[in-house]
């Protein structure tokens, strides 16, 4: 029987991440377990950042967006130096198992320290979803639905001047809040890495609706295109409406999360306690088919996710 846990949080933030940690803390007393939370990720485990918590420590979080364990990029993390001291760490502590809630970066480092006799298990969080082996991750309907806000904003003043809003939403590598936001506020035209485009073809679809009276336009564009204020310029040149560039940035990584990052963070963190408590480490946490499951570590990092290819036809039909 394991006796003492860590969790952290690692990574980009995520709304969400202070539920799934609650969700652990709380599942792990329960089982008479001890839980140690560790500030700034892996920086936390190599320095011996780490503090008890109790049931108490996480009231009043599950509504809070941030980390209240803060998040770090850890660069030792990635050496075997760095591996070490942060597993001798965990032996002088008595921390056997450990919860990395994070993205893929973070699972690697969660590979190589169960590795090393400290079993992990990584959780999905990140507001990218860009994490293959999960329908899912923690923060991402909270970060789609803050875009949604914004965009729904600027469509009043786009509105009110005749004009085009190009709108620049996150995603490092994927177009997932692109796609679901451009959707979700009727974006004539959604520009992602993962669909090849043409600034020609977004021009001519602009013209085409505005002969049937379209009168203001919005362009989403994912951050892995970027480019939004070049866009936005090449687009009023070939057009002759007026545009203009917004990026969201980081306003998509605040805020209090939503009921479905709550509900999905609980799950998902009372479920890594449950592998942990049966001593069953290097696992990812993931969503399929509406179900919590697990997979390897490394069998998660080779999996590869499809786009919504189905979606993007859907959005590209009725967008006119
Ligand atoms: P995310 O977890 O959101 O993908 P990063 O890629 O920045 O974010 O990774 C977070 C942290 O995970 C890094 O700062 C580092 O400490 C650790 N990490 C990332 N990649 C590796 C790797 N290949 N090996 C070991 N640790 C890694
Ligand atoms: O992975 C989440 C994310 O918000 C990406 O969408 C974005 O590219 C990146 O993190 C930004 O990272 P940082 O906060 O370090 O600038």
């Amino acid at each position: 029987m394991m006796k003492k846990i860590g969790v952290l949080t690692s990574g980009g933030d995520a709304p969400g991440m202070n539920a799934a940690v609650r969700a652990v803390v709380r599942s792990a007393i329960r089982r008479g377990m001890e839980v140690y939370g560790i500030r700034r990720g892996y920086n936390g485990l190599i320095t011996g950042d780490v503090f008890e918590m109790n049931q108490r420590s996480v009231s009043s979080i599950i509504q809070r967006g941030g980390t209240l364990l803060y998040t770090a990029r850890c660069p030792e993390f990635r050496t075997e130096e760095g591996v070490l001291k942060a597993k001798e760490k965990c032996v002088e502590l008595g921390i056997e198992g450990l919860v990395v809630i994070g993205g893929d970066g973070s699972f690697r480092g969660a590979a190589d320290l169960s590795a090393h006799g400290i079993l992990c298990v990584g959780l999905p969080g990140t507001i990218d979803n860009d994490i293959a082996c999960t329908e899912y991750t923690i923060g991402y309907d909270t970060a789609m639905n803050t875009a949604m806000e914004m965009v729904d904003k600027l469509r009043d003043t786009a509105h009110s001047h005749d004009r085009c809003s190009v709108v620049e939403v996150m995603g490092r590598n994927a177009g997932y809040i692109a796609l679901n936001a451009g959707i979700a506020c009727g974006a004539t035209y959604v520009i992602t890495k993962e669909v090849p485009y043409n600034l020609d073809d977004v021009a001519k679809k602009m013209l085409e609706t505005r002969k049937t009276g379209k009168q203001n336009f919005i362009i989403i564009v994912s951050e892995g295109v970027g480019h939004s204020e070049e866009i936005a310029k090449i687009l009023e040149e070939k057009t002759g409406i007026e545009s203009r560039a917004t990026i969201l940035g980081h306003v998509q990584r605040g805020g209090s999360p939503t009921v479905r990052d709550r509900v999905v963070a609980s799950e998902m963190g009372y479920y890594a306690v449950n592998l942990l408590s049966q001593g069953i480490g290097n696992r990812v946490v993931g969503m399929q088919g509406g179900k919590i499951v697990d997979f390897d570590i490394q069998e998660a990092l080779t999996m590869k996710k499809p786009f919504e290819e189905e979606l993007y036809k859907i959005s590209d039909e009725i967008s006119i």
